[in-house]
This record gives structure tokens, C-alpha cells and sequence, in this order.
């Protein structure tokens, strides 16, 4: 049974934050940020919305293009690092409630930046095992709300979006969908990407939890070597378990943190820059959702044709990394 992409959607909210804002309250400049990260632009939710409110605008676009009831759907999951909650309800279930799939398992997925590489390849297995014909795959997160924005070590950085596929069963002889993953975690680097404040570790407790701690922090110095490492290594794996050499693939759609990163690991793998599919410069880092966003934005410029061959590649806090090989397989929109 194959596990193919049916289609895609995307939501991002309104209000579009360019860096020019910026150095109004910062010590920062547009020069700066465009010559060191790529990003020109990001998006910021309203007060009134959440994680679950960009999942679900995303989620309607994606099933209205499938053409699917939320009925139909077997399983939600939601790949996200800033959930609506702190552990419960699982965002997913909201998601799940405010779609009406009434007939859906729901079930948040952590893994920083990679978690919509993770979860495509759950949703590949829920489908492989038959339990599941169609999964609805969120990548969704408000970013923004978790930064401190007198840091302009990581404020710059990151914008809030959602993007969904609808992963369904296709029977086939030829494979198709998702081919192929490596998905690996290296936990010594905890640490290098950490919002300490509100878990088990370090509950929130009056007097001693310290405004500062409820904020991302980043070691971007670390995170971008490894970053640089891991991409170039996925990227090798990916092609040799699917017996390929990079010139069959059609785009590589890298997790959008940094151009730089994605120019180093396209020079270190001798890959020319033009197969890595860039938005960064609209939407910063969305976190779990630059992937699907950037595959939903894809699809709507007629850049993926059924049969084309597509490889995500990814890395986040944990940390996480890992990639998935695709033969794309939803019809143009
Ligand atoms: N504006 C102006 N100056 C700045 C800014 C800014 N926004 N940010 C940092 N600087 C300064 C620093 O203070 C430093 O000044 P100093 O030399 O006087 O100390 C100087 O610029 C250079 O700092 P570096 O840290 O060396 O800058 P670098 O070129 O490495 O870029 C960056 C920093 C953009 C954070 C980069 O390291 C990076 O992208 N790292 C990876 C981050 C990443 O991918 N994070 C996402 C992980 S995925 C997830 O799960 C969320």
C-alpha cells in the first residue's frame, strides 16, 4: 500500500512584519538580517489566534482540495513545538473538534523543526499498516509568541504559519508517495535550542520562574554547524536508499532557517542552489510548518507534476533532522 501526498494547504496569518519594523525597537538593521539569514519578511498571528486556528484554516484548504469530508479522515497529527497547551489537550484534538472529524484519532508530534518530516513518515506507517486511509498531516506553529523581541539573536528569525497534507492509501504496483526516510535525533544537543520555563523540569513557580526563561533560546552558532552536517548527510542517505543520483530528483525542499545554511550545504554536497526550493524570504522560520508551506506554495505554482520527484530535508531543536523521498503525486491544484 502506498502512502501518496493527495494535496496541500497553507495558512498564514495577515499581518506581514517587515524587517524594516525591526531596528525601530532593535539594534538591528535590514542589511544585517537579509545578508546573514535570507529573510526579508515574516507573518505574526493576531492576539485572537493560536496554534490550533492556523492548523485549521490550513487543514479546510487541504481537505477542499482533496475534496474530502473531515469525515473520511483517520488520524489527525499535529507536528508543532508551540502547541495551543503545555502538554493537554493535545492541539491536534482541537484541531480535530473544529474540523468535525468525527471519525479521527488525534495526536500532537514533537520534534522541533523536523516535525513534519517525522510525520509524514507516521502517517506512511498508519497507512501502511492498514489501520489508516486517510491522514491529515499539520505542520502549525505561533512562533512568535515565544521570543523575546529584545533579542535580536533569535527574534529575527522566526514567523508563524501552518501548512497540511492529506496523506492518503493508494494501491499500486509501482511504489509512489512517501518512498523512503531517514529520520535520526542527537539529544546531547538538548540544550542548544530550549524554552526552559513551564515543564516538568522547571515549572512555572511564583518569584523564581524569571520572564526571560519563558523564552526560545539558541545557540546559533552550534545549530548552524549542525545544521550544515546533518542536511548534507540526509541528502546522501535519502539518495542511496532510494538508488538515485540527484540529478532524477526535481527540487529538494529544505526546512527554510537560514539561506546561509541551505547555500553551505548545497556547496558542501556539490548540489547546485537552484535545486533547493528557498521561501525564507517571506516567511522566516516557521518552524514545523516551512515544509508543507513552501510544498503547499510549490504546488500552486505549478512547480510539482505527479511522478516528479521531490526530497524534504530538515533539523530542529532536540536535536532532530532527517528527510523524506517523495514521488509527488498530487494533481495540480
Ligand atoms: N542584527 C544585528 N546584529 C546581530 C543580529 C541582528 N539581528 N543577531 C546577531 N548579531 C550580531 C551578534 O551579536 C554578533 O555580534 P558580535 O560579533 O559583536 O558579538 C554578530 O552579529 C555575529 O554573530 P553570529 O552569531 O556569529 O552571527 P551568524 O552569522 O552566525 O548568524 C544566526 C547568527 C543567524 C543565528 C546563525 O548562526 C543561524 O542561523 N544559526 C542557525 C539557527 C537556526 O537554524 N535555528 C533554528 C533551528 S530549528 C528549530 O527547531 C526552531
Amino acid at each position: 500500500m502506498n502512502a501518496v501526498i493527495r494535496s496541500t494547504g497553507t495558512y498564514v496569518p495577515v499581518r506581514r512584519m517587515s524587517n524594516a519594523e525591526l531596528p525601530k525597537h532593535l539594534d538591528t538593521s535590514d542589511e544585517w538580517i537579509v545578508s546573514h539569514t535570507g529573510i526579508r519578511n515574516r507573518h505574526l498571528a493576531a492576539d485572537d489566534q493560536s496554534t490550533s486556528d492556523l492548523a485549521v484554516e490550513a487543514a479546510r484548504k487541504a481537505l477542499h482540495r482533496a475534496q474530502m469530508p473531515s469525515t473520511e479522515i483517520d488520524v489527525i497529527v499535529v507536528a508543532t513545538a508551540t502547541p495551543d497547551f503545555v502538554g493537554f489537550p493535545a492541539t491536534a484534538c482541537i484541531v480535530q473538534d473544529k474540523l468535525g472529524a468525527s471519525n479521527a484519532a488525534a495526536m500532537d508530534l514533537t520534534a522541533g523543526c523536523t516535525g513534519f518530516i517525522y510525520g509524514l513518515e507516521t502517517a506512511r506507517g498508519f497507512v501502511a499498516s492498514g489501520f489508516a486511509r486517510n491522514v491529515l498531516l499539520i505542520g502549525a506553529e505561533v512562533l512568535t509568541r515565544h521570543i523575546d523581541w529584545q533579542d535580536r539573536n533569535t527574534c529575527v528569525l522566526f514567523g508563524d504559519g501552518a501548512g497540511a497534507v492529506v496523506v492518503s492509501a493508494e494501491e499500486g504496483t509501482k511504489p509512489t508517495g512517501v518512498l523512503a526516510t531517514h529520520i535520526r535525533a542527537d539529544g546531547s544537543g538538548a540544550r542548544l535550542l530550549e524554552r526552559t520555563a513551564g515543564g516538568s523540569r522547571y515549572p512555572f513557580q511564583s518569584g523564581v520562574t524569571a520572564q526571560s526563561d519563558t523564552y526560545l533560546k539558541m545557540d546559533g552558532r552550534q545549530v548552524y554547524n549542525f545544521a550544515v552536517k546533518v542536511i548534507v548527510e540526509t541528502i546522501q542517505i535519502l539518495l542511496e536508499k532510494g538508488r538515485l543520483t540527484v540529478d532524477q530528483i526535481k527540487y529538494i525542499v529544505p526546512h527554510q532557517a537560514n539561506v546561509r545554511i541551505i547555500e553551505a550545504a548545497a556547496k558542501r554536497a556539490r548540489i547546485p542552489l537552484e535545486k533547493f526550493y528557498i521561501n525564507i524570504q517571506e516567511f522566516a522560520n516557521t518552524s514545523a510548518a516551512t515544509i508543507p508551506i513552501a510544498l503547499a506554495e510549490m504546488q500552486g505554482k505549478h512547480l510539482l507534476n505527479p511522478g516528479d520527484l521531490i526530497l524534504t530535508v530538515g533539523f530542529g531543536a532536540g536535536l532532530t533532522y532527517g528527510g523524506n523521498l517523495l514521488r509527488w503525486s498530487a494533481p495540480p491544484p
